[in-house]
C-alpha cells in the first residue's frame, strides 16, 4: 500500500508542497540526483526539523537549493569562477561552497555555523517548481536517516522517514542517482570535497586543476573512514565471486550477480541504479552484499566513494 503522503508530482500538490514549506513543515521531493527532505532555508526551527528527523549531527552542514544563480548571488559571494561552472552546469547536480555574505538570511544552522555556504539549483523541474511555490531558497539533505543508503524513490523516503515527513512529492525515479559534486570555491584553489553527478573532467574543462579532498565529514585516516551509504547488511567490494550466503551485485554482465549494475558497463547506467539495487539486495536471507569491481573513471568516482563507505567499518552503528 502506498504510504498517505506520498502525493504524484502535479501542480496542485507542488503548490501544497510550496505552502507546507513556507509553514515551517518538511517536504521531499524529487531531484536529479536523489530524493531530498526540505524545508524553509531561512527558518531556524524548520531547519533544526530536518537534523531531527534525519537524526544527523548538527555539525554537518546541508546544501541550500535555489532557482538559479541570482538567487545564490543573495546568498553568497559570487566570484568569476562560480559564475563560470554554474552557467555550464546549472541547473544540475553541482553543488558549490561559497563565502557567505554577511546579510544572508540562511539560518545559521544550516550551515553549521561555518562562514561559507553550500548552494545548488537542481535541474528536476518538480524541484524547481517546489522552489517557486515555496518562493524561497530551500535546505534539504538526502531524505534518509543519517547514514543510509540514499533515496531514488518516493518509496524509499517513506521507508527511511515515514511519518517525519509531511509530504513526499513523487516525481519517479531519480535520473543520475547519485548526490551532487560538492565543489569548494570559497578559497583560492577550487577542490572537490565529495565526488558527484559532475566529474572532475568535467570541471577541470571549465576551471583547469581541481584539487580533491576527503568529504569535511570523513575521518580519513586508515580504518577510520566513516560509515556511511550503508544497507544493514555488510558489504564486500572489488567481489570476483560470491561467497556462500551473499548477495551479489555485477557490473557489465557479471556472471552469477543477482542484480547487475550496468550490464553494459556504463558507470552512468550503473549510478542511477546504484542506491535502488543496494536496497534491493539488502534483505533477510542474504548475510551480506558482494560488489563487484567499477572501474575508476567518470561517474565511477563517485560510484566507489560511496560503497567505499557502504563498506567502512560501522563504529556509530552499535548503539
Ligand atoms: O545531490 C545532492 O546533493 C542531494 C540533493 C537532495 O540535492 N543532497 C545531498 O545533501 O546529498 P546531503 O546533506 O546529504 O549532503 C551534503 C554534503 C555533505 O557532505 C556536507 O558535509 C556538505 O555537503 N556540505 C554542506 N555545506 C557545506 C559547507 N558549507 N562546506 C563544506 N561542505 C558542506
Ligand atoms: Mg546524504
Amino acid at each position: 500500500m502506498t504510504a498517505p503522503q506520498i502525493q504524484p508530482a502535479t501542480p496542485d500538490s507542488i503548490a501544497e508542497g510550496g505552502r507546507l514549506i513556507a509553514e515551517g513543515r518538511l517536504v521531499a521531493f524529487p531531484t536529479e540526483t536523489v530524493y531530498g527532505l526540505g524545508a524553509d532555508a531561512l527558518s531556524d526551527k524548520a531547519v533544526a526539523a530536518i537534523f531531527a528527523a534525519k537524526r544527523r549531527p548538527s555539525f554537518n552542514p546541508l546544501i541550500v537549493h535555489v532557482a538559479d544563480i541570482e538567487a545564490a548571488s543573495a546568498l553568497a559571494v559570487v566570484d568569476r569562477r562560480a559564475r563560470e561552472v554554474a552557467s555550464r552546469f546549472w541547473p544540475g547536480p553541482l553543488t558549490l561552497v561559497l563565502p557567505r555574505r554577511a546579510e544572508s538570511p540562511v539560518s545559521k544552522l544550516a550551515g553549521a555555523g561555518l562562514d561559507t555556504v553550500a548552494l545548488r539549483s537542481p535541474a528536476h523541474p518538480v524541484a524547481q517548481a517546489l522552489l517557486a511555490a515555496a518562493g524561497r531558497p530551500v535546505a534539504a539533505p538526502s531524505a534518509n536517516r543519517s547514514g543510509e543508503v540514499s533515496p531514488t524513490l518516493a518509496a524509499h523516503v517513506a521507508a527511511s522517514l515515514g511519518g517525519d515527513v509531511a509530504l513526499i512529492l513523487d516525481g519517479g525515479p531519480c535520473r543520475v542517482g547519485v548526490e551532487s559534486t560538492v565543489l569548494d570555491l570559497s578559497g583560492p584553489r577550487p577542490a572537490i570535497l565529495r565526488p558527484g553527478g559532475v566529474t572532475r573532467e568535467a570541471l577541470e574543462a571549465v576551471l583547469g586543476p581541481v584539487a580533491v579532498t576527503g568529504d569535511p565529514m570523513v575521518i580519513s585516516s586508515p580504518g577510520q573512514l566513516e560509515s556511511h551509504y550503508a544497507p544493514g547488511l555488510p558489504v564486500r567490494l572489488n567481489a570476483l565471486e560470491r561467497r556462500p550466503g551473499e548477495a551479489f551485485l555485477g557490473f557489465g554482465a557479471t556472471p552469477d550477480a543477482d542484480l547487475d549494475l550496468s550490464p553494459s558497463g556504463d558507470p552512468v547506467e550503473a549510478a542511477a541504479n546504484l542506491f535502488a539495487m543496494l536496497r534491493a539486495l539488502d534483505r533477510p536471507g542474504f548475510r551480506g552484499i558482494a560488489v563487484a569491481p567499477i572501474p575508476e573513471r567518470g561517474l565511477g568516482v563517485a560510484i566507489n566513494d560511496r560503497l567505499r563507505r557502504a563498506a567502512a567499518p560501522r563504529p556509530l552503528r552499535s548503539e
